[in-house]
């Protein structure tokens, strides 16, 4: 599985990337926007430092304009993955940028059928959002295990991009389920790293190692 950075922040970017784990990065416009830059200059910077995926949103939801901010998008950088909304308009621009080879990831999908619409409309990535779904009571990873079996039973190339991750056990169930993608924010990374037993284990060896006695090299 892929490991992705739901973020806009150059320094957790960095962060993660210094890490090695990381194979794309994901913004929206809130992640955008806690920057206090332009969309533009961010994505910019962001594309120069990661070699992978990176989806930019489109911040319009009619047909022309989104199709217009797209291909804006697109120009920014080869590696730029427009991130549009699955509402019909949505569905019609994604059409019409597939055709024209610009990638493209599909957002907001909270249903294993809007994740099949999406496809059938040539979406590059699917981002099923499981936190949010979770958030109203509803059981987010099952929505992503329904889009797999779906996606595999007709043998749809669309990846599955876990969006929304709020814990570490979102990531373990992406990672059984065989999801393509996770966008996990960089405090989860950490969680992801960290393990309590590692650390006790840690500073064990650290008190041990005071006691070897000091040999001439
Ligand atoms: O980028 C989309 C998604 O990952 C947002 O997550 O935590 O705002 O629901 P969240």
């Amino acid at each position: 599985m892929k490991i992705f950075i739901d973020t806009a922040d150059i320094a957790e970017i960095r962060e993660a990337a210094s890490l090695g784990l990381l194979d794309g990065v994901t913004t929206n416009p809130t992640l955008v926007a806690a920057t206090g830059r332009p969309m533009r200059d961010v994505l910019a910077e962001i594309c120069d430092l990661v070699d992978g995926p990176v989806s930019g949103e489109v911040l319009s939801t009619t047909h022309d304009e989104m199709l217009e901010e797209a291909h804006e998008l697109a120009a920014i950088a080869p590696n730029i993955v427009v991130k549009i909304p699955l509402i019909a308009e949505g569905l019609r621009v994604v059409k019409e940028l597939t055709a024209e080879g610009i990638r493209t990831n599909v957002t907001l999908c909270f249903s294993p059928i809007q994740a099949l619409l999406a496809a059938k409309a040539g979406a590059t990535y699917i981002s099923p959002f499981v936190g949010r779904l979770d958030d109203v009571g509803h059981d987010g990873m099952d929505t992503v295990a329904q889009i797999l079996e779906i996606y595999n039973n007709y043998e749809i190339d669309t990846e599955v991009l876990v969006a929304s991750v709020r814990s570490p056990v979102h990531v373990l169930e992406a990672l059984r389920l065989g999801a393509d993608v996770a966008t996990i924010p960089l405090k989860i990374i950490h969680q992801l790293i960290k393990h309590p037993l590692t650390d006790v284990g840690l500073k064990r060896f650290l008190e041990d190692a005071a006691k070897i006695p000091k040999g001439k090299r």
